[in-house]
């Protein structure tokens, strides 16, 4: 069984972006065969950056967390497939570099907790808060995948 279809929020970070990975983190999401439903290359406001991550507010690592992502442009966009949320944070690894998987996204190319790439939500109460951040039309893109019968097949 492959799951319930969820979306999820996926936010590639300024030193993802200043290391050219880009291509590199999308390609792996592809590649699982997650379908990018809505996708932006944006400057994050101080107060847009506070929204997402009200979370964390108050924790000794806030003001770095807030300089850094507010450092450069973000590429936030919104997935879609069977147990995305889930699935996304497993191919992304852990937060702290020194348990993140040789394989998933930091475990390949991240070495520290604050430049560690890529976000993603760890929810589905996260995702509909952080997508309705970013993405407060719901405007998502009806993309059918041409190996949707194979990737996600009828239970
Ligand atoms: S926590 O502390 O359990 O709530 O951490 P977590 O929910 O896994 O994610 C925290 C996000 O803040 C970023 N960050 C740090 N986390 C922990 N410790 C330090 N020192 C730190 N510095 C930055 C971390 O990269 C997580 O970012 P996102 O974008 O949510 O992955």
């Amino acid at each position: 069984m492959s799951g319930a279809m969820e979306l999820t929020l996926v936010m590639v970070k300024p030193d993802a972006m200043q290391r050219r990975l880009l291509g590199t983190i999308l390609r792996r999401l592809e590649q699982k065969g997650l379908v990018m439903v809505a996708g932006d290359l944006r400057q994050l406001s101080r107060d847009t950056a506070a929204r997402h991550y009200a979370a964390h507010q108050g924790k000794y690592f806030y003001d770095r967390l807030m300089k850094f992502i507010t450092s450069g442009p973000v590429f936030v966009s919104v997935w879609r497939g069977p147990q995305a949320i889930q699935r996304v944070r497993t191919l992304v690894g852990a937060t702290s570099p020194e348990k993140a998987q040789p394989g998933t996204i930091r475990g390949d190319f991240a070495l520290h907790i604050t430049q560690n790439l890529v976000h993603a939500s760890d929810s589905p109460a996260s995702a509909s808060r952080e997508i309705a951040i970013f993405f407060p039309d719901n405007a998502f893109f009806d993309i059918t995948a041409v190996d949707a019968d194979l990737l996600s097949p009828p239970d």
